[in-house]
């Protein structure tokens, strides 16, 4: 497995700045060594930048222009990466995967076999950029690749995203407008109550296994503030109520024994915000348990 780490050092998908600095965090917390050490080849292909782009002021948008631009170019640098390997996208804001997962989308389409998303997120990121109110484009992403309208400016996309094909896991600030496009979707939808009811474990597997049966790529989208920001502190959106350290591990070991992911995302890290490294440090680890580092081995369970 060679791993691709491409440094998205998207900073346009809302106002609070430092997300451009995640990337560099990334590397100074090791996540090439962490990836080699488990057997991993490793490849960093430096950072994208952005396509050129004029700026434009917006009534309400915050940096429309360069988002586009960004999706532009990450959907491209995206689309390379899964030609070569299993692409890790260090952050950079949420609007870096309206490039990302549009990059996936095109690969999956030439390949032939359908996508799916894993969301791991406290936000649902469903907003058009009528919906949003905060005109912050890293909260819609996923209205985006699902084809909701208004992203005028933004590439075209191929073929909506089917919305069987989301999960989105960790929800507990999902603003009215999206509450209600979400609730005739058929996204799989599992909030704070449904962890802390029946677990982490049984709504994630069942989505593997719905991925494993269609023989599906499955692209994985983690947010910092998925986790509860006691442990994970560096990220402007902040909200408490978080999944644990173990509740994320978990998920990542399933993914590694699921052998289903093909593309990561590490998203919405904000360094100038962090303690002494450690939410970089945590996803690092959580990208390591992703790829397949554990405390002992065990019989893998077939998805
Ligand atoms: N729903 C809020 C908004 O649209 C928050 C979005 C947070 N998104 C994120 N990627 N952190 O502004
Ligand atoms: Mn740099
Ligand atoms: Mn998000
Ligand atoms: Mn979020």
């Amino acid at each position: 497995q060679t791993c691709i780490l491409i440094g998205a050092p998207v900073d346009s998908g809302k106002r609070r700045r430092g997300c451009l600095m995640g990337p560099d965090a990334y590397r100074t917390a090791g996540l090439a060594e962490a990836l080699r050490d488990l057997g991993h080849g490793v490849q960093d292909r430096g950072d994208v930048r952005p396509a050129p782009f004029t700026p434009k002021p917006h009534a309400k948008l915050h940096a429309l222009e360069e988002t586009i631009a960004w999706t532009t170019a990450l959907a491209e640098a995206a689309e390379a990466g899964l030609r070569d390997g299993l692409p890790i996208f260090m952050g950079g804001d949420h609007a870096l995967s309206l490039g990302t997962v549009l990059g996936a989308m095109r690969h999956s389409e030439a390949q032939n076999r359908p996508l799916f998303v894993l969301w791991l997120d406290a936000h649902s990121d469903f907003h058009t950029p009528e919906t949003t109110d905060s005109g912050n484009l890293h909260g819609t992403p996923l209205g985006y690749v699902t084809g909701r309208p208004d992203f005028d400016g933004f590439p075209e996309i191929p073929m909506p995203l089917a919305q069987d094909n989301i999960a989105i896991i960790g929800l507990r600030s999902v603003d009215s407008a999206e509450r209600a496009a979400l609730q005739d979707t058929t996204v799989q939808r599992v909030d704070m109550r449904e962890i802390d009811e029946t677990g982490i474990a049984k709504p994630l597997s069942g989505f593997l296994e719905r991925v494993a049966r269609s023989n599906g790529m499955l692209h994985v989208s983690l947010d910092v503030d998925f986790l509860d920001p006691s442990v994970a502190p560096a990220v402007g959106t902040t909200v408490p109520g978080g999944a644990t350290i173990r509740e994320g591990h978990l998920v990542m070991e399933m993914l590694h024994d699921s052998g289903l992911m093909t593309s990561l995302d590490l998203v919405e890290l904000n360094p100038f915000l962090d303690e002494r490294g450690r939410t970089a440090q945590v996803m690092v680890d959580l990208a390591a348990s992703a790829l397949g580092r554990r405390v002992f081995d065990r019989p893998t369970r077939a998805f």
